[in-house]
Parts: C-alpha cells; structure tokens; sequence
C-alpha cells in the first residue's frame, strides 16, 4: 500500500487495523516490521496520501477499492489441521464488509488464500445485497528483505477476476492503479482461480527448486562433489536458470511450507494422491535437511553437545529481515537444546521475544538457561565449542574470525549453514568447517582426506 500510495500521489491509502499497538507503531518513526527502504517510502507518503488508522468501518465505507491483506495461517485444530488454511479472518473481514458498505467496492484477495476462496467470500458478501461487490484476485509475489525494489519493478503483476463485464470492469481498474509505474505488458489478467492457484504454485516450484538443491547437497557430501560447483554448473543451463539453487539449511519463511500444504489439501481434497505426495515431499525434504545438518553438528562434536555454548548466528529465515515464523533455527535449536547444548544467538533483527513466541507455536520450550540471546556476535561466540551460521546476513562475513577463534574451546568447529563465509580462511585459522553440501575436510589433514567419503 506504500507503494501505490508513493507511484500513485493522485490516490489517497488508508490502511486499517482492528489493533491499535500496531496501527500507533505504523505512524511512530519506529515501523512495526523491519524491511530495507520502507521507512523511507512511509515517511514521504505518511499524511499526504497514506494514513494508518482504526477506523476500520469508516474506511470501508468511504473506499472504492478494499485490499484484504488480513493473515490465513495453517490450521490449528479440526478438519484440514496442520494443512488448510484458516479463512476466519477473512471471512470476518468479508462479515464487516457486507455490514457496513453502502457504496458499490472492488474486495481484492491481496493474502495468499486457497483456490475458490472468492467463492466463499462472494456468498458471505453477497448473502445481503446491501451493495455490488466484485471480488478480484490480485496476490502478491515480493520476497521479504527485498520488498521495495521487487514491489518498484516487480517481474509481473497478477490481476484475476470473474470474466462478465463486471468483473472486466473492476479489473481495468485495477489494471489502471499498477500501470501508473508497472510497463502494461508486465500486468497479466486472468481469470480468478488461475490468479489464485497461480500464487500458490509459484510459491511451490521456488521451494521445490530449494529442496531439489538441497536433496543434491546431501549427495555432494557423501561423493566428495561442491554443490556450489554443481549449482553453478546448472544454473548457466538457461533452461534451469541461476536463481533458488543456493543450497542452505533449509527453506523458512511464512509462505513456503504454508502455501505447499495448502497445495496438498487441495490435491488431497480433489482425490489426487500422487500429486498430493509429490508436493508433500518438498516439505518433507525441507525439514529432513534440517535435521541432517543438526544431527552432523552434534555428530562433528564427538556425539554429544551437552552443556556446550553454541554460538548462532542469525535466526531469522532469511537475511534483511527480522522475520522468524518457520526459520529453520527453530528446529536446529530445539534439536539441540535437547542434547542439552546451550543456544547463544545474535540476529542484528531479531528480538528475543519473538524467537521465543515461535519456538512456542512449534511446542518448543525455550529456558533461559539454554536459549540465550546476545548483543553482539563476540559475545555470542566467547567460550563456545561451535560457530553455527543460520542466517546469511552480510555482516557475519566481515568478523575477524581469527579474533573469535582465539575466544573460543578448542577443538573449535563452524557450521555455515548458508555457505556463506570463506571456509579456506576458516581452516587456515584452525576452525574445523562443515558446510552445506561441500566434501568437509579436517583443519589438521591434508586437502586429499574427505571425512565421510
Ligand atoms: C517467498 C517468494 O519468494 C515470494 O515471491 C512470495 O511473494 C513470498 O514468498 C510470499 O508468498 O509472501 P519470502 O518467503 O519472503 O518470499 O523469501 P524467499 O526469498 O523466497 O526465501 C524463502 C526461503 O528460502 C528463505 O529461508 C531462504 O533463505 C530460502 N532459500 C531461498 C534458500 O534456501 N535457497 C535459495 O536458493 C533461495
């Protein structure tokens, strides 16, 4: 909404929320989410053409156009639990839409939301008459840490709607809002299932590619091959392209596995099995390659970690964002703490109450004694055993690590779960490195001598 509010300075943006703490954080100088360039973009637009408010009614009573970005999370308990999404608050939204709308609106599905969810949401808006609703599909595709460039020159825009001339209608409006900067022949119109299983599948095959190069990265390690090598190698196919085949500790993020399972019930739900299963995989194979790569830490460590310091650095699930939901670091730290291994973690974004709030939505129990957070990397890394990288933020790539080397236990060991940072280096230092899908070789031994192989 920040960035129609600043392409579009003809357009007036309300963004509204039922939660007051979040809506007086939006107008504070201290924006609620942490994401490179949109403090700057918020405070040109802020009171001159996009304003935050409570107001929730009043807003949608006044506005053409109602963009519903409100969360779908995997749902908790009954049918469909731990696969489909929960729709409530969507469908509350579409209950307060259709209470107090006097005017005619376009209602755009802007959260991702099963296939058919328009369906659903045109009889709950319908079911009164109070007005016209047309309800548009218009999802969206930027990555988290590079939102404002990937919004500002976005590869396409996805606008999909019913094909009578309502529908048509509302989407040309649409269409008009976005061509104020995107090139018109980057705006693709669909119908409204295609727009919506569109988003759910893209999100599907850039996880897929991340799990199929992490299936590769096991191998690599038992040949001796560098999955960076091979990446490379494959990536320059311009068939396969460079981009999703960087090898890591896994995919996280609040889409991925999310939109997958979302995916699979879908498939489940239309009695097809097999496609169910092979896109069940890709979730599957995710969470395998986490515990992989624990199971080698604690493994590398002479089997046990129990009351050793591990120093972690990074937490979020990708860089450039404070964002934690599904990070793979939930899994490597309970794994962990439960060989009683003492978690110390420094994320430059991520606030130790919010680690902890998703350690609890997975039914992990963090003590303060095992899940610590720190101010700095030197502090998180004094006295450890193991350096683990969880996060590939640049700053981690410019520590003195013969510095942190002389601070910690020895044997001292780095798990760069995100290959980030130069592992010749490391070795040349003393650390033993064991990386994602590179052939691990021993500080001590020669070059010829493969651990593992
Ligand atoms: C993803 C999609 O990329 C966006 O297009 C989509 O709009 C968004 O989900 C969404 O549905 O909201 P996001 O989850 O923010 O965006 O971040 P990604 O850059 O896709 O990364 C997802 C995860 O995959 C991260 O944990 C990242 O580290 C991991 N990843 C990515 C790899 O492990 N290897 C790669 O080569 C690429």
């Amino acid at each position: 909404m920040a960035m129609i509010a600043y392409k579009c300075p003809h357009i007036e943006v309300w963004v509204v929320d039922i939660s007051e703490p979040r809506i007086a954080a939006w107008n504070s100088p201290n924006l609620p989410i942490y994401e490179p360039g949109l403090q700057e973009i918020v405070e040109q637009c802020r009171g001159k053409n996009l304003f935050f408010s409570t107001s929730v009614e009043e807003k949608i009573q006044e506005c053409d156009i109602i963009f519903v970005s409100v969360n779908t999370p995997t749902k908790k308990s009954g049918l469909g639990s731990g696969r489909a999404a929960d729709l409530k608050y969507w469908e509350l939204v579409g209950r307060t839409i259709s209470k107090v709308a006097t005017s005619p609106k376009i209602v755009i599905e802007k959260s991702t939301v099963p296939v058919r969810t328009a369906a659903a949401l045109d009889r709950v808006l319908n079911a009164q008459k109070t007005t016209t609703f047309v309800i548009l599909s218009n999802p969206e595709f930027l990555a988290e840490g590079t939102a404002i460039r990937d919004l500002s020159s976005p590869d396409r825009i996805l606008i999909g709607g019913p094909q009578n001339e309502e529908g048509l209608d509302a989407i040309a409006a649409v269409f008009d809002v976005y061509a104020n900067w995107v090139p018109k022949e980057q705006i693709i119109t669909t119908n409204l299932w295609s727009s919506e299983l569109s988003k759910l599948v893209a999100n599907a095959f850039l996880a897929q590619r991340v799990s199929s190069i992490n299936a590769i990265s096991q191998l690599c390690e038992r040949t001796g091959a560098d999955v960076s090598e091979v990446s490379r190698a494959i990536g320059m196919d311009s068939r396969i392209g460079p981009k999703f085949l960087q090898a890591s500790i896994g995919f996280g993020g609040s889409c991925f596995q999310k939109d997958i399972l979302n995916l699979v019930y879908l498939c489940e739900q239309f009695g097809l099995k097999e496609v169910a299963d092979y896109w069940a995989q890709v979730v599957n194979m995710n969470n395998h390659q986490q515990e992989v790569f624990t199971r080698r830490m604690i493994e590398a460590m002479f089997n046990t970690v129990s009351g050793k310091k591990i120093a972690v650095l990074g937490f979020a699930f990708k860089k450039d964002t404070g964002d934690v939901r599904e990070t793979p670091g939930v899994k490597v730290c309970e794994l962990l703490m439960e060989d009683a291994a003492v978690c110390s973690i420094y994320d430059p974004k991520v606030k130790r109450e919010d680690a902890i709030w998703e350690m609890e939505q997975h039914g992990v129990k963090c003590s303060d004694k095992l899940f610590q957070f720190t101010e700095s990397a030197e502090e998180a890394v004094k006295d450890a055993h193991a350096i683990v990288i969880l996060t590939e933020w640049d700053v981690f790539k410019t520590y003195d690590y013969g510095k942190f080397y002389a601070m910690m236990q020895k044997p001292a060991f780095v798990f760069d779960g995100r290959n980030l940072l130069d592992h010749s280096a490391l070795r040349k230092v003393g650390f033993e490195v064991h990386a994602v899908g590179k052939p691990t070789i021993k500080a001590a031994e020669s070059v010829n001598t493969y651990v593992g192989a």
